[in-house]
């Protein structure tokens, strides 16, 4: 239907008589002359309809509207001096139509497509138009060539593409499944996979050496900006493996993507930090290293305090520790109230974070006074605290202190906006996570990353004599400016050990048969070590496309309520489809129309 495409023509085109077809972007009536900016999804043409070159064109040419699809015939002029428009490619010609045909006209649109809607609601009712916006249209392109780009490599590298079941058995990956009733088997129910985790183990034990797969997974859980209920990973598993091949297998994979996404280089390799590490200078599993305000521990600057808060927690193994926001004593009393409300929410035990503030050579904190003059003179040359700065203090468990020091950290850099910087892209691989962590609601022991993760060889000593908490997993997650993009670890391949583990998550003998029996009997028959990774692809689209929602980059996302505005779903089912399938619902949806009741 096109000779070229609304992005190709140039200088070299002019005299050449071409088709093109797509939307009108816009129309103007200059005296009588009609121009419209024409748009596929490559670019923008202007085509202009001169009553002299074909009245009856330029008649039709009066009933254009914006969004109508048109195609147009007519001859590549050069545009006359002064009219040329350098922001667009195709801004030095324009087509002078001399046919136009109307292929299918369009009504009101609900909303522009060429300005920024913040109504997300009416986005996503209309996707398909929400989709048609340069910005979402660029999103979605940059998508594909990541993702072509991430086949490209791991192609290469002999990797087997290879699908798994979607209908499937529950995973535990820690989410909720999502259940799907099985009509041909009554009362039994598939899972959707929340990662093809034990397929793709299972791959292994076959001898196929090295797979991905780029997998749609499902989680029921509460919804953010970075989750989704269904997602994408780019799934990988590979046999005869050590961490470091995996790493260095992601490093090429993820400078393969940014490449093609953004033309950068990203570095070869990327500094390693261990979680125990991350969670001390951090707070957090998934830190933001392009800034610093680091959590530094004061234990030594109040080792003879006499501070009694600080003392008591000293002495009960605790800590003292702070962070510098460098430059923001300018802090806003809303801003202060959010800090403590983050603070409170992230276990800090009383309602305001101790501070201290220098401002024009004065120290503002309910703590300064309290301090003697050398705790004073330690705690401003090791936190280099400058006028402008304020200190921000948390005292109790390490773990507690971490994750609330943590959370403020974030969230004051998200005031100063220093998370905004979008040409900075620190990549960072956290490694030696603990394998297990205490329920405190269940009172069992969970695993961390998942039960299939192998324990650190130098800790097997620990696991057997019962020391749970300090065994560390051969696992490492993939973390960007914040953002967990992967995880991964090498597995456990034997059978005893395998069970062992499902022992130590209270998963007994009987259980493990039911749920596992394929897994652990597939390790009798000589399974290869093994190990691999999943990474998120909607994560890493976001970070390319410089976006800060996954949503972004999904061509239909579901909301924060895990609904499809535009599809209607998740949607009722009529009782006689619930009854083929041995369903009944025992949810009385006092929304129901008597007919749906019938
Ligand atoms: P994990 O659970 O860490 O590991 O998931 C891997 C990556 O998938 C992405 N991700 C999500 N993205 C969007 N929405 C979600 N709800 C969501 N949940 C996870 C993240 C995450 O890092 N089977 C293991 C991998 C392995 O061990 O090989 C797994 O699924 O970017």
């Amino acid at each position: 239907m096109r000779t070229h495409h609304c992005n190709e023509l140039r200088d070299s085109h002019i005299d050449q008589t071409v088709t093109l077809i797509g939307w009108v972007n816009s129309a103007r009536d200059h005296g009588g002359v009609i121009f419209i900016d024409l748009r596929d999804r490559e670019g923008l043409t202007q085509c202009v309809f001169h009553p002299e070159e074909n009245p009856q064109v330029s008649t039709l040419s009066h009933t254009l509207r914006e969004e109508d699809v048109v195609q147009v015939t007519g001859r590549v002029s050069k545009r006359l001096e002064g009219s040329q428009n350098d922001k667009i490619a195709t801004g030095s010609i324009e087509i002078v139509a001399q046919e136009l045909k109307i292929v299918n006209k369009a009504d009101v649109l609900p909303f522009q497509l060429d300005k920024d809607l913040s109504n997300e609601d009416l986005r996503m009712k209309y996707r398909y138009l929400d989709l048609r916006r340069p910005r979402m249209s660029k999103n979605i392109r940059q998508r594909s060539v990541i993702t072509s780009a991430a086949r490209r490599y791991l192609d290469d590298a002999g990797f087997y593409e290879i699908e798994t079941p979607i209908l499937s058995n529950p995973t535990p990956e820690g989410a909720r499944d999502f259940l799907v009733p099985s009509r041909l088997n009554p009362g039994r129910f598939y899972a959707l996979p929340q990662a093809p985790q034990q397929y793709k183990q299972l791959l292994m034990v076959a001898g196929m050496e090295k797979y991905f797969q780029i997998a749609r997974c499902f989680r029921d859980e509460d919804l953010r900006a970075d989750r989704q209920p269904e997602f994408t990973q780019i799934d990988i598993e590979a046999s005869f493996v050590t961490q470091d091949d995996i790493i260095h297998l992601v490093e090429g994979l993820l400078g393969s993507m940014f490449k093609a996404g953004l033309g950068i280089e990203v570095p070869a390799s990327f500094p390693r930090m261990t979680y125990k590490d991350a969670m001390d200078i951090y707070g957090s599993d998934k830190p933001d290293t392009r800034y610093g305000m680091e959590i530094t521990d004061l234990g030594d600057v109040f080792a003879s305090t006499e501070f009694k808060i600080f003392r008591s927690i000293l002495d009960g193994s605790g800590v003292v520790r702070a962070i510098n926001a460098k430059g923001f004593a300018t802090i806003t009393t809303g801003q202060m109230n959010r800090l403590n409300e983050i603070a409170v929410q992230a276990g800090l035990p009383v309602k305001n974070l101790a501070f201290i503030k220098l401002e024009n050579g004065e120290y503002k904190s309910p703590l300064w006074k309290i301090f003697t003059d050398l705790e004073k003179a330690a705690v401003v040359s090791k936190l280099d605290l400058a006028d402008g700065d304020i200190v921000f203090f948390a005292a109790g468990s390490r773990e507690s202190v971490s994750t609330i020091l943590g959370r403020v950290r974030c969230e004051a850099a998200v005031m100063m906006e220093l998370n905004k910087d979008s040409t900075k892209f620190n990549f960072l691989w956290v490694v030696d996570f603990p394998l297990l962590a205490h329920d405190e609601e269940t009172g069992h022991w969970a695993a961390v990353h998942h039960p299939f993760t192998r324990p650190h060889p130098e800790d097997i000593a620990l696991l057997e004599a019962g020391d749970f908490a300090n065994v560390r997993a051969v696992a490492y997650d993939v973390v960007l400016n914040g953002y967990e993009l992967g995880g991964g670890s090498i597995r456990i391949h034997e059978k005893d050990l395998q069970a062992q583990m499902f022992s130590v998550l209270g998963v007994g003998p009987d259980e493990q048969q039911i749920k596992f029996g394929h897994i652990l009997d597939a390790f009798r028959f000589g399974a290869p070590p093994h190990g691999g990774l999943a990474l998120g692809l909607d994560r890493i689209a976001m970070l390319v496309a410089g976006e800060e929602s996954i949503r972004e980059v999904i061509a239909f996302p579901k909301n924060n309520k895990g609904a499809d505005l535009m599809a209607h779903s998740p949607c009722q089912i009529e009782h006689k489809l619930l009854r083929e399938v041995y369903v009944q619902s025992t949810y009385k949806d006092p929304k129901l129309t008597p007919v749906e009741k019938a």
